[in-house]
């Protein structure tokens, strides 16, 4: 009896051995460590077997199991130091998660322009751009707000002279398109704005518009209604509608706001739509005959409309951001969200 559990208990050791002497990595390694010396180990259960032995026998028994189990113990760090050292001194766990490596994504803005932009390719409308650093000219006079036209109040403007100025909205683009294309023009024309105003969650010194122009003959406030509304379904969604408000700009006549159903509750009302189940969107109305004639059309033979609209309050908007600052300082934690 007893020799044969000393062989019994040698089998193990050998087959111990072996196996340590086969582990290819360190998480091979622990399980072999937890199979050979854990509580449930086959050495355990034999030793659980020699109840009936005699106090001698129990003892050189005893003895051999813990010489085994030293010696296993020896081989396994033994076998630990070879894998860490094969592997450069990095100790290689493969049962652990891998590390993603970090990629690069698109800046919420960017990610709102893009799809903008895609749904107004869609409808057949091209892109043109045009300065930053604007005249005055272009960016009020030929827009029929001359020098004290209380309209200039609308928009604090930067101004680098007397006659040059940061953009202060897109519009001026128009003319310029005007002024190099002949009709029928159908363009958008995306880009950054400046605005000198004080910076609050709300507005910024600089942002991002979308102009959209549309000159040909017998253009109506019909199609102006009708594009503006397939912009919004394609946008927002198929069953989103859309209201027209009177309104003013002095670069057309008449002119309308534009309020879509609010996205966010589903027209019932919160307080991103201050409980009215519309949230404004943009700006629009038919080109006016002083616009046309100053971007070289005559308005007896051509007519037009356009619209301008703020990229960064729809991104707000569709991603529920409630301080338009976020866009600007680049703060990993919230742009690496989207
Ligand atoms: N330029 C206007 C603004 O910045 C927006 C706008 C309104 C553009 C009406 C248009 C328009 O083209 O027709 O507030």
């Amino acid at each position: 009896m007893n020799q044969e559990i000393q062989n019994r208990l040698k089998e193990i050791q050998d087959s111990a051995i072996a196996a340590i002497a086969a582990a290819g990595d360190e998480h091979s390694l622990f399980q072999l460590k937890s199979k050979y010396l854990g509580k449930k180990s086959e050495i355990s259960d034999v030793l659980k077997s020699i109840a009936a032995l005699s106090v001698d026998e129990k003892r050189s028994i005893g003895g051999l199991a813990n010489t085994i189990k030293t010696e296993l113990e020896r081989v396994i760090d033994e076998r630990a130091d070879a894998l860490l050292n094969s592997t450069g001194g990095v100790a290689l766990n493969t049962a652990l998660p891998g590390i993603k490596p970090l990629t690069g994504h698109l800046h919420p803005l960017t990610l709102t322009m893009r799809e903008l932009k895609s749904v107004f390719i869609r409808m057949g409308f091209c892109i043109e751009e045009g300065p930053e650093v604007e005249t005055d000219y272009y960016n009020f006079e030929a827009l029929n707000t001359p020098p004290h036209h209380p309209a200039r109040d609308m928009q604090d403007t930067f101004y680098l002279s007397p006659e040059i100025l940061l953009r202060t909205h897109t519009s001026p683009v128009q003319v310029r398109v005007m002024k190099s294309q002949k009709p029928p023009i159908r363009a958008i024309m995306p880009g950054r704005v400046y605005r000198n105003e004080e910076v609050s969650a709300r507005s910024y010194c600089l942002f991002h518009q979308i102009e959209g122009l549309y000159v040909d003959k017998g253009v109506s406030f019909a199609d102006l209604k009708g594009t503006l509304d397939s912009f919004v379904k394609g946008y927002f969604g198929s069953s989103v509608k859309t209201k027209f408000r009177p309104s003013f700009f002095p670069f057309t006549e008449p002119s309308a706001e534009v309020d879509v159903q609010c996205f966010l509750c589903n027209a019932k009302g919160c307080p991103i739509c201050k409980h009215t189940g519309w949230l404004e969107i943009l700006g629009c109305g038919m080109v006016h005959p002083n616009v046309l004639r100053n971007g070289g059309i005559d308005p007896e033979e051509f007519s037009g409309f356009a619209f301008g609209m703020g990229v960064e309050r729809i991104a707000l908007l569709k991603y529920g951001i409630d301080d338009i600052r976020l866009f600007y300082e680049n703060d990993l934690r919230v742009v690496s969200q989207f």
